[in-house]
């Protein structure tokens, strides 16, 4: 079997990633009841951090843990690739030493070429094009609470950014019906591409259009990592789309609210939202440390 890597949502398929995510409930219950299997005995994970992160570090770093495992954090500020070596020998070498290699970082091609030159499996934690771990979580989370999500109404509300992308992957994955409310300008760069998910996606500048009737309701932060520079701008263009209480009432009665976080109350979100009954979203950060054990284990089994 060759290496796999999760560079995309689209690198699993549909089939797969149900059974990875029953996988990452079974793995939370066991937990829930005191059990931590050691699925990773003696494997070492190294996190290549460009940009900042809290979920993505301490979840994958207990993740091997609790495995029995390691996780080395590099940073560019005390790795040689802060000073110019290039991403390709550095897959080299960390292949020879590690078993696993996740990245953080901006440009979605650093990653693929890292794949490109890794012998060991390479684990997207977010580019500015996609976030694949994050929608794993989400995945998972909406599974637990309502069963599968095929056939469901899920709404996209704000940037068209790196979430926004993974979510139009996922849905013609997953196969359900996705509406992305965006301002004009602020369109998913990853719809044109993703031909499969014609007929799953489609694009709205209303978010009351998007909501209505949603069965998950999704946003996300209107600056992303990168983007400081344009933040002004952003705040003012988006400002329409923030989720509030007013919003979510059109959503079904029974629709669940997310938000990969961290959150800025006030403009993506309104400060009520994330305490209503409907939200999800502490349950759906804390399911990172599930989902990405499963991803481990299935991506540290393949190329045997
Ligand atoms: N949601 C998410 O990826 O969070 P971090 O940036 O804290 O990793
Ligand atoms: N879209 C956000 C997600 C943060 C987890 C960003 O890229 O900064």
């Amino acid at each position: 079997m060759s290496i796999r890597h999760f560079i995309q949502f689209a690198d699993l398929s549909g089939a797969e990633i149900r059974t990875l995510l029953a996988r990452a409930t079974e793995l939370k219950q066991r937990r829930a009841a005191g059990d931590r299997p050691r699925l990773f005995e003696h494997k070492v994970l190294t996190m290549i951090f460009e940009k900042s992160s809290t979920r993505t570090r301490v979840s994958f770093e207990t993740a091997m843990i609790e495995g029995g495992g390691g996780a080395i954090f590099l940073s560019p500020r005390d790795s040689q690739l802060g000073r110019g070596e290039p991403v390709e020998d550095t897959a080299r070498v960390l292949s020879q030493m590690c078993d696993a290699i996740m990245v953080r970082t901006f440009a979605h091609d650093i990653v693929e070429r890292l794949a490109q030159f890794a012998s060991v499996p390479v684990i997207n934690g977010l580019t500015d094009r996609f976030h694949p771990c994050q929608v794993l979580a989400d995945m998972q989370t909406y599974f637990e609470h309502r069963g599968d999500i095929a056939g469901r109404k899920v709404a996209w509300v704000g940037d068209g950014n790196n979430m926004c992308n993974t979510y139009i992957e996922a849905a013609a994955l997953l196969d359900f019906e996705l509406v992305v409310a965006v301002p004009a300008g602020f369109e998913p760069s990853a719809l044109p591409a993703a031909s499969s998910a014609q007929g799953h996606v489609t694009l709205t500048e209303d978010p009351m259009e998007a909501v209505q009737g949603a069965d998950l309701v999704v946003t996300d932060v209107w600056v992303s990592m990168g983007q400081e520079e344009d933040a002004a701008r952003r705040r003012q263009v988006m400002a329409p789309f923030q989720v509030n209480s007013a919003l979510l009432a059109r959503a079904a009665p029974r629709a669940l609210f997310m938000h990969c976080l961290p959150a800025h109350r006030g403009e993506e979100v309104a400060a009520e939202v994330l305490e209503l009954p409907h939200s999800v979203v502490w349950e759906e950060a804390g399911n990172r440390l599930h989902a990405q054990k499963a991803l481990l284990e299935f991506l540290l089994q393949s190329g045997r």
